[in-house]
């Protein structure tokens, strides 16, 4: 159990080195890893100290430590993705399997481990049985104790904090009608206007130097963190794994696979802009 959870915690300090969705994504989740980590480096060096007292512990971590990570799969629609999608991106995470299977290899130590020392007491009467002793009571109140210190700090983690303005010179879309995004004869090449279609989905509109427009999606199709625009280089940037795309959607450079969504725009006799509906797809559900 010691060697086990001293492997998961390498896993975790892997998966939290490098999978940057963790930090830019879901920031709570990352919070939650490093306790994570930290109570399986305490545990795995009492188990390998033989420590008897850490047994029930032990059991209570690794099956939250499980159950959190897989839990992780079902907060997809939290990030705009689907569930399917999402798993399919953490399975593919060797750090998030290892964690996963070590885990998993911790309870089955800890239930075989105790089944095959209460036979040995069993077999070898006369000598004071070597059991482990294991109440579910104590196993409910160790899972809670750890459950309340890795949920507060996954609650801490969850508090919104305002959200970064993105880089560069903007267009001012204050004093526009209801439900416009800008005025074309406001807009700048090099000045993006930020509007949200629909609700709650970031997007950039561009005026492009030859006075068209472009409107795309700022959530990358990699696993959905938001972009930046670079005004220096035209170029839109995701900070999770490093996705490039061109301010036409396509992608300059991967993990990303599929373009940049696009909104359709309007404009009216007045050169207001309108929002119409959003063209391609990708794994960000609107
Ligand atoms: S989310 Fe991974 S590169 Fe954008």
């Amino acid at each position: 159990m010691g060697a086990a959870f001293l492997l998961s915690a390498v896993s975790g300090i892997y998966l939290l080195a490098t999978d940057g969705s963790l930090w830019h994504l879901a920031l709570s989740h990352a919070y939650g890893l490093v306790l994570i980590v930290v109570i399986d480096v305490v545990l795995g060096t009492l188990n390998l100290l033989a420590r008897r007292s850490v047994y029930v512990p032990s059991l209570a971590a690794a099956a939250l430590g499980f159950l959190l990570q897989a839990g992780d799969i079902v907060t997809a629609p939290q990030y705009n993705m689907t569930i399917p999608y999402f798993a399919r991106y953490l399975f593919g995470l060797p750090g998030y399997d290892a964690l996963l299977a070590l885990q998993a290899t911790v309870i089955a130590a800890g239930v075989f481990g105790r089944s095959y020392a209460s036979y040995l007491a069993r077999v070898r009467k006369g000598r004071r049985g070597k059991q482990f002793s294991y109440a579910r009571r104590d196993f409910v109140k160790a899972f809670a104790a750890f459950a309340t210190v890795v949920g507060g700090a996954v609650l801490a983690a969850s508090v919104k904090l305002p959200a970064p303005q993105q880089q560069g010179t903007q267009t001012s879309t204050s004093s526009l009608p209801n439900g416009a995004i800008a005025n074309v004869n406001q807009l700048q090449v090099g000045s993006p206007v930020y509007f949200e279609y629909p609700s709650g989905y970031p997007n950039i509109l561009l005026k492009n130097a030859d006075g068209t427009l472009t409107a795309l999606s700022m959530l990358c199709t990699h696993i959905c963190c938001e972009c930046s625009y670079d005004s220096s280089v035209n170029q839109i940037y995701c900070p999770c794994h490093g996705s490039v795309f061109d301010t036409s959607g396509r992608v300059l450079r991967g993990p990303a696979q599929t373009p940049l969504p696009s909104v359709k725009l309007s404009v009216d006799s007045a050169g207001l802009v309108y929002a119409q509906a959003i063209s391609g797809s990708g794994p960000c559900t609107p």
